[in-house]
């Protein structure tokens, strides 16, 4: 897979880091439930959700940047971002392993 890309395999949201690390976190965005499967992976190795660009820290499954909008709308909401950061980091992401064997990528809970 792609450095950047990120995909479902059941559950899970998988991708690879700019760094070459696998990763594999759970689906649903702590805001408003986007699927993180079709988000991306930052320069820096944060999943961004597809939605609203809140960023999670794929080492500790954190949210480290608030959401820009909510429901429909896309912009600043600073005051907003902080609430929900706020939640976000205590909400983290489920993490799991991914294994890559004979050319196949399955993901194992931890
Ligand atoms: S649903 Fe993920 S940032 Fe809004």
């Amino acid at each position: 897979m792609a450095p950047g890309a990120v995909r479902r395999i059941g559950r899970w949201a998988v991708g690879t880091t700019p760094a070459g690390e696998d990763l594999a976190v759970s689906r649903r965005c702590r805001h408003q439930l986007a699927d993180m499967s079709t988000g991306t992976v930052d320069a820096d190795g944060c999943l961004v959700c597809p939605w609203h660009q809140s960023r999670y820290d794929v080492q500790d499954e954190r949210m480290v940047t608030g959401p820009r909008g909510f429901l429909t709308y896309h912009g600043a909401t600073p005051c907003y971002a902080r609430l929900v950061l706020a939640y976000g980091r205590y909400l983290r992401l489920a993490a799991a392993r991914v294994v890559r064997r004979d050319g196949r990528v399955r993901v194992e809970s931890r």
